[in-house]
């Protein structure tokens, strides 16, 4: 039985030193110390031997066992670190390769004049305000003095999620929802997107922007509202703009204007892009209209306000000369790099 197991001990370390790899490796352990291997077997016969000869047979089994699972851990060892080797060698890094570039994206048009915008009025002391684009047909009508069968919903057609609640088609919403939230003085812009049921053009989009503004206080006057206009054109435009100020209808303001830029491709001659006129419409404005105010719960007889509503899309339009709207909602990089 000696013998035997040496002869196991012998045999196994002969396997263990040609086996490949790991699962060959572990056929060999299956085969010696397995529960039907080698020595297991052995170990089962050992009942027929003597008393005497059972604890010393018993050690000799215990060596062979750990020299055996010792040279398995060795290998085992072995095989890994080929392994390792192999995969290093293979993946070797050639520092000296060039990177890979990564392609940062540019920031819009649309942005960059907004932020302008922004800091212009924020320079006069008006806070920023955003609200929800899915809006309550209230805020976006009712409150704005546009009950439901007005004509001026005609050319505001939007998309309904329901009766009461529909994509708004302006800012002028964000007038209503800060003047329930805040008592004046009040001075904000709210920029953001609106939605209109719009066929695609160069000139139209179902999605635009607009920057609302709201100033409510005592004795706010007409001439507040044509003197923040005014520097707002100018700083935006330059120094050398030239308003005018055009009698319109809105709702929500009495009296209502629009503002118009002197044309600063041909400065007022008339041309193609002002189309004759020799001015640029800008914007929509007016005095808040008392009604508006008597909604929010502001008294008409001690505050009055000016509102205004300026479409971004054209401003940056007239800014760098674009002439097709859709271009800015396409983000095509080779578009939006060039500002
Ligand atoms: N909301 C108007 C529109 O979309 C623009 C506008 C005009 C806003 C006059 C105003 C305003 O606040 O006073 O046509």
């Amino acid at each position: 039985m000696k013998e035997q197991l040496e002869n196991i001990k012998n045999e196994a370390l002969v396997k263990i030193n040609e086996a490949k790899d790991l699962s060959e490796l572990d056929a060999v352990r299956v085969f010696f110390l397995g529960k039907k291997g080698q020595l297991t077997s052995i170990l089962r016969g050992m009942g027929s031997l003597s008393a005497e000869e059972r604890p010393v047979v018993g050690q000799i089994a215990n060596v062979v066992r750990e020299t055996i699972e010792a040279g398995i851990a060795d290998k085992i060892n072995a095989i890994e670190n080929k392994l390792l080797e192999e995969k290093l060698a293979n993946e070797s890094i050639d520092v000296s390769l060039p990177g890979k570039k990564v392609k940062i994206g540019h920031e819009h048009p649309l942005n960059i004049v907004l932020d302008e915008i922004k800091d212009i009025f924020i320079g006069m002391g008006f806070m920023i305000a955003e609200g929800p684009e899915v809006e309550y047909d209230y805020y976006n009508f009712e409150a704005l003095n546009i009950p439901k069968n007005h004509p001026a919903r005609d050319t505001q057609d939007t998309f309904y999620i329901n009766d009461n609640i529909v994509l708004r088609t302006q800012t002028s919403p964000m007038q209503i929802r800060t003047m329930e939230k805040t008592k004046p003085p009040i001075r904000i812009i709210a920029p953001g997107r609106v939605y209109r049921s719009d066929e695609v053009d160069a000139t139209h989009s179902p999605l635009f922007h607009q920057i609302e503004g709201l100033v409510v206080d005592k004795g706010i006057t007409m001439a507040d509202l044509k003197g923040t206009l005014e520097v707002f054109a100018k700083r935006m435009y330059g120094e050398d703009t030239v308003v005018r100020f055009r009698p319109h209808h809105f709702p929500f303001t009495e009296p209502s204007a629009e503002m118009d830029m002197r044309c600063f491709k041909c400065h007022g001659e008339g041309c193609s892009l002002c189309k004759g006129e020799g001015f640029i419409e800008i914007l929509g404005c007016g005095m808040v209209h008392p009604k508006v105010l008597e909604e929010c719960d502001i008294d008409p007889d001690v505050y009055s306000g000016f509102a205004f509503g300026i479409g971004l899309e054209r401003i940056v339009m007239g800014r760098y000369k674009i002439d097709d709207m859709r271009l800015f909602y396409e983000n095509d990089v080779r578009f939006l790099e060039q500002f």
